[in-house]
């Protein structure tokens, strides 16, 4: 191909379509605070949490990507041989070397001309594997192709570990492409510091969790994006423009700490605090409540939610963090598709589905 037969270079891009998947059990974190001999107000006022989505051996991460991307490509509905990336955030790897993409591309039959990679940075690889797309369209590099970024996780502790009410299970695929569901500010304000806050040591089953450290380095890392985007300006003003703000969602109680943290850097008062918290973070957070942690797609189940019936142009600012740690505030704003919410049908569709595990499963499944 000639330079000047070349698709010319997109202004913007964004997502183009988005599909979501939640596995085929949960767990009310109620009958979990039973067979643990706690009070459920611990988990569910405590640490605010609800359900636990759960995996069975036959439906779990590979499963959920897959239907996630199946769910994003045909309602995108464009040709899947245009398709030239494929990057999935996870850290629930199948594998050391073969990327989950793979598996993904073999179920989905994605071959050919395609980068196809994992990307691992704890809860943040799903971010990152969206900037890139968003930054390989924007390079020109994609030559008018699309690409499909995935976040999928399992999130499972050891039995009686303190984030063992916390876990769950979710993916979000997205088309990234025209942004006719949400343009992605090429601008964003990232934070890292190297730290073991949460980690999980090659050949071993479940996360080590420094619990109040991963806490201190979270709400540290949402100060100082905050800080960066609000760059000296009016908090108010800035922060007041966006229609939701959207956390990576551990438990919901943490994200309430770093909207704390956040507010008392700028000077607001507890009142301010609170209305922010419920006007803007806590009416995308309902997805998660019924899911549980999914890791790297746990920031992006809350701005699908946010997503979800916006009128065009309204803006959504959505933090990631990953353990390590790694951080990131991205701006996007809706496009003309986001009004009719399609995927919120897949979110409806799965747990109308899912069967309510009790205790005696619960065991078996973990044996
Ligand atoms: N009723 C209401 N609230 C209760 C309660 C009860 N009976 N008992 C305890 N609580 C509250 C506590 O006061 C505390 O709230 P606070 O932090 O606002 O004070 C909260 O419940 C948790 O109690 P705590 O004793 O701190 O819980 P824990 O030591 O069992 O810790 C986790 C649990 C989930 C916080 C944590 O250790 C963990 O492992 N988290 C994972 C962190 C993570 O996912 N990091 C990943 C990187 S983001």
């Amino acid at each position: 191909m000639s330079a000047n037969s070349r698709p010319p270079i997109p202004r913007d891009a964004g997502i183009a379509s988005i599909g979501l998947n939640f596995p085929p059990l949960a767990m009310p974190v109620e009958e979990l605070a039973r067979l643990r001999g706690q009070d459920p107000a611990k988990y569910t006022v405590g640490l605010g949490c609800q359900e636990m989505a759960l995996c069975t051996p036959e439906y779990g991460v590979v499963e959920l990507a897959v239907e996630a991307a199946r769910r994003a490509l045909e309602r995108w509905g464009g040709d899947p041989a245009d398709v030239g990336m494929i990057a999935v955030g996870t850290e629930t790897a199948m594998d050391m070397s073969r990327p989950l993409s793979a598996w993904v591309a073999e179920r989905l039959d994605l071959r050919g001309a395609v980068r196809s990679y994992e990307v691992k940075h704890a809860c943040y690889g799903g971010t990152l594997a969206l900037r890139q797309a968003v930054e390989w369209k924007l390079s020109g590099a994609s030559q008018g192709r699309a690409a499909l970024v995935l976040a999928a996780d399992v999130a499972l502790y050891a039995e009686g570990d303190p984030g063992e009410p916390t876990q769950g299970a979710g993916a979000v695929a997205m088309v990234v492409d025209e942004p006719s569901i949400a343009r992605v500010d090429p601008v964003s304000y990232p934070w890292s510091e190297p730290a073991f806050d949460f980690w999980r040591p090659v050949g071993e089953a479940y996360p080590r969790v420094d619990g109040a450290f991963s806490l201190d380095c979270y709400k540290r890392a949402a100060e100082n994006c905050f800080k960066a985007l609000v760059n000296g300006g009016s908090a108010e003003e800035v922060l007041e423009r966006a229609a939701a703000v959207c956390f990576h969602v551990p438990f919901p109680k943490m994200v309430k700490k770093a909207v704390v943290q956040v507010g008392r850097s700028f000077g607001w008062d507890e009142e301010r605090i609170d209305r922010f918290f419920a006007d803007k973070v806590e009416p995308s957070m309902q997805w998660n409540r019924r899911c549980g942690n999914a890791y790297t797609a746990s920031l992006w189940i809350s701005v699908a939610e946010a997503l979800r019936g916006l009128p065009r142009d309204e803006r959504v600012l959505a933090f990631s963090y990953g353990s390590g740690f790694g951080a990131e505030l991205l701006l996007l704003e809706a496009g003309p598709e986001a009004a009719a919410g399609a995927w919120a049908s897949d979110v409806e569709t799965d747990l109308a589905a899912r069967h309510r595990v009790d205790a005696a499963r619960y065991g078996s499944l973990r044996s």
